[in-house]
């Protein structure tokens, strides 16, 4: 089992420095270009900052450390060959602005990741501009208004449901619609009553997740299109993850307009860190002609980047988007070919499996539906009313199991929710090791549970003073 390691680790510019200043006197650099006086970084041996970083990645937790089941967020393990690939000089050396015909390579991937994503979803056509989910949310909402705007009709008010991730009212309001709101109904789904009562000639779009956020798949997806469409509305599909559906069932098939993906979720690039991502947004062809710029297209054998769009919303980004990103869902996608259907499947399996473990322990109570696609939500209110024990207790507790606790208060239609999304990556003695600490956890003294974590390097920190008090660099210290 994992255990985080604890140092007194210091910042870098607190540790002993070198005593031979940092050369600035590079031979490759012209004369005029060289600084005056070294830059003014920490002044250390390479092996000190080995060191160092090593240090501090032994007191966190990733991935490879083990199972990361972080509901809504898909932190499955990736194969490092995507990786690889992704940082051949072929890819990492061009420079964006050099002439098209010198990269014509990575052009090639770019279209063709584009074909192997438009088979995937079932839509006509895509762009990798977004460098995120959010960012391609936001985007589809600009092809939505420029949409309407283009018709001639005056639609102002996005459509949402109240399991949705909160980047969806967001990105929608930032595009300056209004939001409303709706109930679901005691499955956990979309309640139509409620739909059909707040459709009008002033809804541009309705907005969603499917399988929605309670890992629930929404079977009246085909009414809900047929209702959209009625009201001259259109229909986007929050992708973000789409590991429950690959290879089963498209959202293009499913009647919606837009959809993004996050590849830094589903193909292989992790989600979360912070490090780069991509939200690509595909679209039906009565919206090709909205998508940013430039398309890459294909002319005989070559692959031209073409600006000439009559009504594109321009550019959401510089370029072409987080190329790399890009690479590694291709070699991913490659490598799958049509096994791509066994994610969707183990990836439910395993959902289902811990879910009815956990249910069977008598401790958690799952409400609405209960067959779950590739993520589970459950809650502790129970545990609360009868030990003291919050969602957050149980997440800080499994901190000294050396686990990663999952998603907790989201949706916020559960009390007291833990959300665990396992993935297709983890293997059985894994799952069943994380619902047996579940377990013991539930059984233990509360006050041990309260007091979690103790084992890790940093204990139980007050997380809305941390989210108000950024401190986002070592001078602000
Ligand atoms: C359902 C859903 N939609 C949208 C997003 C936003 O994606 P991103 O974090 O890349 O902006 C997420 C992120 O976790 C998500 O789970």
């Amino acid at each position: 089992m994992y255990r985080f390691a604890s140092f007194d680790e210091p910042l870098l510019n607190k540790l002993p420095q070198r005593k031979t200043k940092i050369s600035t006197q590079s031979p490759h650099i012209p004369e005029k270009l060289r600084r005056s006086s070294p830059p003014k970084i920490p002044n250390l041996e390479e092996q000190q900052v080995v060191r160092h970083f090593f240090r501090l990645s032994q007191m966190n937790y990733g991935i490879e450390n083990g199972t990361y089941p972080l509901g809504s967020c898909t932190m499955k393990y990736n194969p490092k060959v995507c990786e690889d690939v992704a940082g051949w000089r072929e890819f990492t050396d061009i420079h964006p602005y050099q002439d098209e015909s010198t990269f014509q390579g990575t052009l090639q991937i770019l279209y063709e990741l584009e074909e192997l994503l438009k088979k995937i979803t079932g839509m006509d056509a895509f762009t990798f501009q977004p460098s995120a989910g959010a960012h391609g949310e936001f985007l589809g909402m600009l092809l939505v208004r420029a949409y309407h705007e283009l018709r001639g009709e005056d639609r102002n008010e996005i459509i949402i449901p109240d399991t949705a991730h909160g980047t969806n009212p967001a990105s929608a309001k930032m595009a300056g619609f209004e939001v409303i709101e709706i109930p679901s109904n005691s499955e956990g789904t979309v309640d139509l009553e409620a739909l059909e009562k707040v459709l009008s000639d002033r809804t541009a779009a309705f907005m969603l997740t499917n399988p929605n956020t309670l890992g629930i798949f929404e079977d009246r997806i085909l009414d809900i299109e047929r209702m959209v469409h009625n009201a001259g509305a259109l229909l986007y599909y929050d992708g973000a993850n789409l590991n429950a559906i690959l290879g089963i069932a498209r959202p293009g098939d499913m009647g919606f307009d837009i959809v993004h993906l996050n590849l830094h979720k589903t193909f292989a690039t992790p989600h979360g860190g912070g490090g780069p991502g991509s939200g690509p947004v595909g679209v039906k062809k009565l919206l090709e002609d909205f998508l940013p710029v430039p398309r890459i297209r294909k002319k005989g054998d070559r692959y031209i980047l073409d600006y000439d769009l009559p009504h594109t919303v321009g550019k959401i980004r510089d370029f072409y988007g987080n190329i790399e990103v890009c690479i590694k869902a291709y070699v991913y996608l490659l490598m799958m070919g049509r096994r791509i259907r066994d994610v969707a499947e183990i990836s439910v399996l395993n959902s289902n499996y811990m879910k009815e473990k956990l249910k069977r322990s008598g401790f958690f109570d799952f409400p609405h539906r209960d067959l779950k696609k590739h993520e589970f939500v459950m809650s502790c209110q129970r545990l609360k009313e009868e030990k003291g024990l919050r969602a957050l207790d149980i997440a800080k507790r499994l901190l000294d199991y050396g686990l990663y606790p999952p998603t907790i208060y989201f949706p916020l239609i559960v009390k007291e929710a833990i959300m665990i999304e396992p993935t297709e990556t983890e293997t059985k003695e894994d799952l069943d090791r994380y619902v047996d600490a579940l377990i013991s956890i539930a059984e233990e003294d509360p006050d041990i549970v309260r007091s979690s974590p103790t084992k890790t390097p940093v204990k139980r920190i007050d997380e809305a003073y941390a989210v108000r008090n950024e401190i986002l660099t070592w001078k602000d210290i």
